[in-house]
């Protein structure tokens, strides 16, 4: 190994392939290396593998650090969340359109101010951080400001981090909403200035169908046209008081997911959060499409909107990420949305394996976001985005974990049982960006 490359010690988990949700994952679905070695150049993954054998290829003095009990794993992704509504989690009390009349859209509103903006979007990517996430596909609000603060934050942190302004010109008040031409020409000010600049990457994102006129649905589809590799964006058949309203704006549309469709806004670049209340034909226009559907389980419970039917989309061929959908959502923690994730599937008489779960949160939302040529796993080349899970960090996982546990067992108690104190330590591009500050971390041998 070349001069100047950094080491990371420990047990090492990465996904290759979507593992099923069968008891046994598909074979070569992933790697695992009991005292692994994952090597760094130049903020880039160079090896991964067992620990004693790639050590002794270490040029003399290279700094290994050393989590003897910690996993180290791809850094979660997260496919749709909102930097504007930390403050906005745990509102209580309403569903999905009296939550956004009563506590989202007025919070929504103090983005127009850039201080603000810039201290919470510095604030929430610190946060993502602290929870192992280390990309995220992110809402901002209606105001470039928001866009700009959080493109601004992500840069300085090195952060794959992709993130569009709401486009909305209906059905919210005066201070959120923009028009349908402005909404265009600040959207595309926006994706020249930061789309594929280094690790950043534009979103078109109409908030939803309610909240968007036709014109401003048909100008999306022109972003979309203009700027072909940009992401899409926005929520869809999250409620039924929703879909009923959504039905009334658009009666010559024949289904919700034919309002997008008939915008254009369909394809491999697509993110629909939500998609709960929906049917055969929409999964199969999905499929058919590339679109994928972001499962956002905590403001899925929370809002009371109902269970995402995990097994009917992915037999249908859709794509599926995991997502918190913050501030619907109540943690920004991965491990916190598979555990709820796992119980909307129990409730739906399925279940989701701690494999599975575990591939979405990393490389399977990686390819949601047709990003796995850089995050997702530690393929050699990608760059270095990882997180160590310390299974020490908190009494019951640790008490589980001294019992002697199986991988299986203990990604699954990570899961169920894990929240930001099992993330040990963060790093993106192969720098360290977050650190428990008791972090059991042991000095090379
Ligand atoms: N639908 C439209 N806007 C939102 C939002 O901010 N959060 C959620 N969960 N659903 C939405
Ligand atoms: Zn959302």
């Amino acid at each position: 190994f070349p001069a100047g490359c950094q080491a990371y010690r420990g047990n090492i988990l990465h996904f290759l392939n979507d593992p099923g949700n069968a008891p046994e994952p598909e074979p070569d679905s992933y790697e695992y290396y009991p005292d692994g070695l994952l090597v760094v150049h130049q903020g880039r993954v160079l090896a991964t593998g067992p620990a004693p054998e790639l050590i002794s290829r270490l040029p003399g003095g290279t700094d290994i650090r050393h989590w003897p009990e910690g996993l180290i794993m791809p850094g979660f992704i997260d496919t749709h969340v909102h930097m504007p509504q930390l403050a906005v989690m745990a509102s209580y009390g309403t569903q999905l359109l009296d939550w956004l009349e009563t506590y989202t859209f007025p919070h929504e509103a103090r983005f127009c101010q850039a201080d603000w903006a810039r201290a919470e979007a510095s604030q929430f990517l610190d946060l993502l951080l602290c929870h192992g996430t280390t990309s995220a596909l992110v809402f901002c609000t209606s105001h470039p400001a928001s866009v700009n603060a959080v493109f601004e934050g992500a840069q300085s942190r090195g952060m794959a981090l992709t993130a569009g302004k709401v486009m909305m010109d209906r059905n919210a008040p005066a201070n959120l909403t923009d028009t349908a031409r402005e909404s265009y020409r600040d959207s595309c000010e926006l994706a020249k200035r930061w789309h594929n600049r280094g690790r950043l990457r534009y979103a078109i994102t109409p908030r939803f169908a309610i909240t968007s006129s036709p014109a401003q649905l048909q100008l999306a589809g022109e972003l979309a046209q203009a700027f072909p590799d940009a992401l899409i964006q926005t929520h869809w058949a999250e409620n039924t008081g929703e879909i009923e309203l959504t039905r009334q704006l658009f009666p010559e549309r024949h289904s919700y997911l034919d309002v997008y469709d008939h915008y254009g806004l369909l394809g491999r670049n697509t993110v629909l959060a939500h998609g709960i209340h929906i049917g055969d034909q929409d999964r199969h226009r999905l499929a058919q499409t590339g679109a994928s559907i972001a499962f956002c389980p905590t403001s899925n419970t929370f809002l009371g909107s109902g269970l995402f039917d995990l097994g009917a989309a992915r037999a249908a061929g859709v794509q599926v990420g995991l997502a918190s959908d913050v501030g619907g959502g109540t943690s920004l923690s991965m491990l916190a949305t598979m555990a709820e994730a796992y119980k909307v599937c129990r409730l739906r008489g399925q279940t989701l394996t701690p494999w599975l779960a575990f591939y979405l949160a990393t490389l399977g939302n990686a390819r949601v976001l047709q990003q796995e040529d850089q995050t997702g796993n530690f393929r050699p080349g990608n760059q270095a985005d990882f997180v160590v899970l310390d299974p020490l960090g908190a009494p019951i996982t640790a008490m589980k974990h001294r019992a002697g546990q199986s991988l299986q067992e203990l990604l699954f108690d990570l899961m169920i049982l894990g929240d930001d104190r099992a993330i040990a330590a963060t790093a993106v591009a192969g720098q360290l960006l977050w650190q428990r500050p008791d972090a059991d971390e042991q000095p090379a041998p």
